[in-house]
């Protein structure tokens, strides 16, 4: 028989694709790097992303209700890690990653311009899930670069290896 043992289950969900969730409004918006989202339902069309209690990001979703997630273009890593390493509530990201918030089509939340597709949802739900909000959201409206659609752009899928130091070292085998 095959032996099982205990794994960091989470290198089995690799590679993630990374995000850059907009929430808030100018001159105050935010950007959150975030990997923990997914579509959720086809009809009506929504989203889940989880958000850390105690982050800015989540203060912001839960004043607005609002936000984008925006699928970064390749070569967005620095911004993508700098978004993901600093908060809002010391720094103003757009400013420091210089990326260009310009308005969204239904949402009060920005969307950036160097990123490639573009999904404006709602918040739902809001469920809590261990040190995260579990946000659940309609989708209102999605687009993206011609570019992208036509293929002449690809997506990144991951970056990198699987990344011990974000995601590592949370689950050591036994349920508490
Ligand atoms: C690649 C990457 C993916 C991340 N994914 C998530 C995520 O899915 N959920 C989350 O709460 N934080 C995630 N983080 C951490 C947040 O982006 C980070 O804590 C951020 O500084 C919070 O910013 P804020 O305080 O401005 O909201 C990720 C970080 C990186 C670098």
């Amino acid at each position: 028989m095959i032996k099982k043992i205990e794994t960091e289950y989470l290198k089995y969900f690799w590679p993630m694709r990374h995000y850059l969730i907009t929430c808030g409004e100018l001159p105050r918006a935010n950007i959150i790097a975030v990997s923990f989202c997914m579509p959720v339902s086809n009809h009506p069309p929504m989203l889940a992303c989880a958000i850390g209690q105690h982050m800015h990001s989540a203060e912001l979703l839960q004043q607005t209700g609002e936000f984008v997630v925006n699928v970064p273009a390749p070569g967005l890593r620095r911004q993508v890690y700098y978004c993901g390493y600093h908060s809002g509530r010391d720094v103003d990201k757009f400013k420091e990653t210089g990326l260009t918030p310009l308005p969204a089509r239904q949402v009060s939340a920005p969307i950036i311009a160097e990123c490639v597709a573009h999904v404006e949802c709602r918040v739902e739900q809001r469920a809590p899930a261990g040190d995260k909000w579990l946000f659940i959201a309609r989708v209102l409206d999605a687009y993206a670069d011609e570019d992208l659609e036509t293929g002449l752009c690809e997506l990144e899928l991951s970056l990198g290896e699987f990344p011990q130091k974000v995601y590592g070292g949370r689950f050591t085998g036994k349920a508490s």
